[in-house]
């Protein structure tokens, strides 16, 4: 049995946020704003790596697993879109938000209560994996990654994005977003659970996954748009492939 690699007081934070996750003013809001443009980029690179991209429904018939998958800001779409998605969080009021706005909506997502290792099979496998905005909420991040990475199918993908752990992050993401401009909670994040991109290459690459791609992702608190940038010292989403296996 592998240990646990949640931090209770996180997953009782969410908890108590958890009826606000459709709330595209409240206190998701830059998971709201920054939603677009990671669904843009998943849906293109898996497109492009799984030759869909003429396709109506590029998704069709890929599983997919979204590890951390909150209230579903990104399950619900890439499910609408065809993929078979398989939902994953240890906070109980995330998974039922997320069950109850899939219902209203008519979207199907498996979505699944606990850590992955607990309620995933043994064996499952998934096309693409998402880790989005997790892996700096949890305890013993290279045995999380690990994990998670080795759900990879062979010649499938690996998304994962988080926060550097740089000055620039600490300035930025936050002493300005949590107590200057006031766009996450205070608590929201922990500078040191901050992740270096080195650090989740190393913990992928121990299960074979490569990095094909580092993006750096601009949030402007003003207008609350989200943007690509080069910087990838504050907010960055990486890639990884199994290396054509
Ligand atoms: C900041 S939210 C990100 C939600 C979603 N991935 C998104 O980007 O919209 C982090 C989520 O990870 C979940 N989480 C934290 N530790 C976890 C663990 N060990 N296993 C599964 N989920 C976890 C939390 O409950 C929370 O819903």
């Amino acid at each position: 049995m592998t240990a646990s690699t949640t931090i209770p007081s996180e997953i009782e934070r969410f908890n108590k946020l958890s009826a606000t996750w459709w709330n595209h003013e409240g206190p998701m809001r830059p998971l709201h704003v920054v939603n677009n443009l990671r669904l843009g980029y998943v849906v293109e690179q898996v497109s492009r790596h799984f030759g869909r991209e003429a396709a109506r429904q590029p998704l069709s018939g890929l599983r997919m697993l979204d590890v951390g998958c909150g209230g579903g800001l990104l399950s619900e779409p890439l499910a609408r879109q065809g993929a078979q998605v398989v939902g994953v969080d240890a906070s109980p009021g995330n998974i039922a938000a997320a069950r109850l706005h899939a219902n209203q909506q008519g979207v199907a997502v498996d979505y699944r209560l606990g850590e992955p290792e607990a309620v995933l099979g043994t064996e499952e496998r998934f096309d693409v994996v998402l880790a989005l905005e997790v892996v700096e909420h949890v305890n013993d991040v290279p045995a999380f990654v690990h994990s998670v990475a080795s759900r990879v199918a062979p010649g499938g993908l690996l998304f994962a994005s988080t926060i550097d752990r740089t000055w620039k992050s600490f300035v930025f993401a936050i002493v300005g977003a949590e107590y200057v401009l006031r766009v996450l909670p205070r608590g929201t994040h922990q500078w040191r659970q901050f992740v270096r991109p080195g650090e989740l290459a190393a913990a992928a690459g121990s299960t074979g996954l490569r990095q094909i791609q580092l993006r750096g992702m601009r949030y402007n608190p003003f207008r609350h748009t989200a943007a690509w940038c080069e910087d990838t010292r504050v907010n960055y989403i990486a890639l990884y492939d199994t290396g054509g296996s």
